[in-house]
C-alpha cells in the first residue's frame, strides 16, 4: 500500500511532490558539495515511528516515560560515533550543523564574548560569526579571510587577529575551502591567547571518519559536524568533545538550544555511523578524494581556473572569470542540462553573493552513485561544452547527463 493511500487523510498532493523529487534526483547529477545520497537504511530509520516519541533529556535521565528503546538507540548512536571518530564524548542530539555550533559555543561562552572565525566570503559558514546568525548576534565576531593571491588561509594573519582581539573561541572550518586545515596550527594559535578551539568539520566529516584526511579530534576542544554531507547520514548535527566539557555541552544542547531530540534522526545517525565503520567506507572516502582531484585537473585542462590550483578534499572551486560567465549564469545553464551545482564566491570576488564569479563542485554525491575518474573527466568536458557553447550544446549535453544518471542509480 502506498503511503498516500493510508490513514484518514490520503494526501496525493504531498506524495506527488515527493515522487517528483525522487525523479529529479534520479535523472539529474548532483555535484552540490554539501549534499550526498544516503542509504535506504538511513532513510527507513528517518521514516520510522520513532518520530512520534518525546525523549527530552539524555539516556537514563529523561523527562518522559516510555524511553527504554529511545535510550538504547541514543546510546548506540553515541558509542558508534565515539568509535568512528575516536572521541571521548559525543552529543548526537544537535538538529543541524548550526545547532551543533550553538551548543558548543554556549558550553563555554557567554553573550558578548569574542569569537574568531573564517569570513563567509573566504569560505567560512554563517554560524561562525555572521551578523544575522546567533553567532554574530550573541557574540562579538572577528573574521579572518584568506590570501587573495593563493586562496589559502594565512595562519600568520589568524594569529595576528587572535592576539589583537583575544577571543574566547577560535573556530576553524569551511563550506568552500578546497584544502586541508592545519588543526595543530589553529590549536597553537588558540593556546597562545588562552582561547577554546572549535573545529567545524561539517564538510569533511566523512573523509575524516574514513581516515583519509587528518582529524582534529584530540586536538580541538570541540568538533562539530553535519551528518548529511560526506558522512552520508541523515540531515543533522553532532558534537564531539573532551570528557571535561561533556556535561556543559549536553546541557547547552538541551535545554540550552533545543527541546526534544529527533529520535528518528538519531536512529538514522546510528545507521550511518555503522555504515561508516565498515571497511567499504574508507574505499568510498579515497574515491571521493581521487574523483575531486581528477575533476579539478580535467577542468584546468579545459581552461577553467581552479581556486588554489587544485584540491585536497571533496571540493573543487571553479573560477569562471576566464570563461566570461558569472556563477549565477553557469549554475542556471547547468541546471537546465541536469547538472546540479551551486554558484559560489571565490577569493576577492568582485561580484555579490547572489551573482558570484565561481562555482562550487563536490564529488561526494556522484561517488556514492559509483562514478569514478572517467565519469569526472566526462563531467568536466560536459561542463565546458555547456559553459563555452551555451544554448547550442544544451540538448546534447542534457541527453548525455540523463544517460550518465541512469547508468549510476541512486542507492537502492
Ligand atoms: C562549515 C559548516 N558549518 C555548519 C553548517 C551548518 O549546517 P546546517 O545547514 O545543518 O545548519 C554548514 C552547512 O553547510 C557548514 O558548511
Amino acid at each position: 500500500m502506498s503511503p498516500e493511500s493510508t490513514g484518514p487523510y490520503p494526501d496525493r498532493q504531498v506524495f506527488d511532490l515527493i515522487a517528483q523529487e525522487d525523479q529529479r534526483q534520479a535523472e539529474c547529477l548532483t555535484l552540490i558539495a554539501s549534499e550526498n545520497h544516503c542509504s535506504p537504511a538511513v532513510r527507513a530509520a528517518m521514516g520510522s515511528l520513532l518520530t512520534d516519541k518525546y525523549a527530552e533529556g539524555y539516556p537514563g535521565r529523561r523527562y518522559y516515560g516510555g524511553c527504554e528503546v529511545a535510550d538504547q538507540i541514543e546510546d548506540l548512536a553515541i558509542s558508534r560515533a565515539k568509535e568512528l571518530f575516536g572521541a571521548e564524548h559525543a552529543n548526537v542530539q544537535a538538529h543541524s550543523g548550526t545547532q551543533a555550533n550553538l551548543g558548543a559555543y554556549l558550553s563555554v561562552m557567554a553573550p558578548g564574548d569574542r569569537l574568531l572565525g573564517m569570513a563567509l566570503n573566504a569560505g567560512g559558514h554563517l554560524s561562525h560569526g555572521f551578523s544575522r546568525s546567533h553567532s554574530g548576534i550573541l557574540f562579538e565576531p572577528t573574521r579572518y579571510g584568506i590570501d587573495e593571491g593563493t586562496g589559502l588561509i594565512d595562519y600568520d594573519e589568524v594569529e595576528r587577529l587572535a592576539k589583537e582581539r583575544r577571543p574566547r573561541m577560535v573556530v576553524a572550518g569551511f563550506s568552500s575551502y578546497p584544502r586541508l586545515l592545519d588543526w595543530k596550527r589553529m590549536r597553537a594559535i588558540a593556546d597562545e591567547v588562552g582561547a577554546f578551539f572549535l573545529a567545524d568539520i561539517a564538510h569533511p566529516a566523512g573523509l575524516i571518519a574514513a581516515g583519509v584526511i587528518d582529524s582534529p579530534v584530540g586536538i580541538a576542544d570541540f568538533v562539530t559536524m553535519t551528518t548529511h554531507k560526506t558522512l552520508r547520514g541523515p540531515r543533522g548535527g553532532m558534537i564531539l568533545c573532551k570528557e571535561e566539557f561533556a556535561k556543559k555541552l549536553d546541557s547547552s544542547v538541551f535545554p540550552g538550544g533545543q527541546g526534544g531530540p529527533f529520535l528518528h534522526v538519531i536512529a538514522a545517525k546510528a545507521v550511518a555511523f555503522g555504515e561508516a565503520l565498515q571497511p567499504g567506507f574508507k574505499v568510498y572516502g579515497q574515491q571521493v578524494l581521487e574523483n575531486a582531484r581528477v575533476l579539478a585537473e580535467a577542468l584546468l585542462g579545459h581552461g577553467f581556473e581552479i581556486v588554489t590550483g587544485g584540491t585536497d578534499n571533496h571540493l573543487v572551486m571553479v573560477d569562471l572569470r576566464p570563461k566570461g560567465l558569472s556563477g549565477k549564469q553557469a549554475e542556471a545553464l547547468c541546471l537546465r542540462a541536469g547538472l546540479v551545482v551551486n554558484k559560489n564566491l571565490i577569493p576577492g570576488d568582485p561580484k555579490k553573493a547572489m551573482e558570484t564569479s565561481g562555482l562550487r563542485l563536490g564529488t561526494a554525491a556522484p561517488t556514492t552513485r559509483g562514478m569514478g575518474p572517467e565519469g569526472m573527466t566526462e563531467i568536466a568536458g560536459l561542463l565546458d561544452r555547456l559553459i563555452t557553447g551555451g544554448e547550442s550544446e544544451m540538448a546534447v549535453v542534457g541527453a548525455r547527463i540523463r544517460e550518465l544518471a541512469a547508468a549510476h542509480p541512486l542507492p537502492q
